[in-house]
């Protein structure tokens, strides 16, 4: 059966494109926002193809759905999953977040104290299986469906099944192929990296993603 995910912070550039791709390999997505109206207005411009439905409400019900992807700015994912412990205990909370600084033309990574964003999350949240996804993704292709986009998605976590199963839902989504890295030691230089994509794309003026060779499929 086909989940039911939430995407917090889910009105951005980053949570609209991964909605979009989600919808489109069949799951129903709820997009989060501090403002339903907003998320609601949001959804209704976001045209999936495929079963999957797209609506907008709040942060909470975001996280009442199966799955839950967190897409916030860096400095309010943790407070913002807080808030949700208790609806996201016992779940799958996919993190896409990268903190990030910018210095003249290059975007730098910085280091929070547990040393990624994702062990931030999984230390607010105890409770659920903390999985890291979508980092290197362009938003923008990622919002069109007609891009071309065919992307790697580098996906670590400490709980195998989990991982398992995410990787499992992005070989679904259009445009994307699932690369499972490895624990939640890898999350630092994964998502570290995201910093090493914009800036070429910056200075190269380009929109290159992330895509390994000699993978073998
Ligand atoms: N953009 C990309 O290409 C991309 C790709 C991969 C990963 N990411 C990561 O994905 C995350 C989101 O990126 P984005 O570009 O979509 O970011 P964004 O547009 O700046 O923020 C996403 C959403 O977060 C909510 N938000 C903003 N400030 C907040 C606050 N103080 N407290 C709670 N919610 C707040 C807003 O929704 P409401 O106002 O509706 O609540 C906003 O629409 C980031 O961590 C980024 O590193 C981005």
């Amino acid at each position: 059966m086909m989940a039911t995910i939430g995407i917090l912070g889910g009105t951005g550039p980053a949570g609209r494109g991964v909605a979009l791709r989600l919808a489109s390999s069949g799951h129903d997505v709820v997009l989060g926002s501090r403002d339903a109206d907003r998320a609601g207005e949001t959804a209704r411009g976001l045209i999936p193809r495929g079963t999957g439905l797209i609506s907008g409400a709040t942060n909470e019900a975001a996280a009442a759905c199966d799955l839950v992807v967190v897409a916030t700015p860096w400095d309010s994912a943790v407070s913002t999953v807080s808030a949700l412990r208790a609806q996201l205990a016992d779940k799958i909370v996919i993190s896409m977040v990268n903190a990030l600084a910018k210095e003249g033309r290059e975007l730098v990574p910085m280091y929070p104290p547990r040393g990624s964003m994702a062990a931030q999350i999984a230390y607010a949240l105890p409770e659920s299986n903390i999985v890291g996804a979508f980092h290197h993704l362009p938003a923008a292709q990622m919002q069109d469906l007609d891009s071309g986009l065919d992307a790697d998605v580098v996906i670590f976590s400490d709980h195998a099944p989990a991982r398992q199963h995410v990787a499992d839902i992005v070989d679904e989504m259009p445009g994307l192929r699932a690369i499972v890295a490895g624990s939640m030691s890898l999350a630092s230089p994964i998502e570290a990296f995201t910093a090493v994509c914009i800036s070429v794309n910056i200075r190269h003026k380009v929109h290159s993603y992330v895509k390994l060779a000699g993978m073998g499929h």
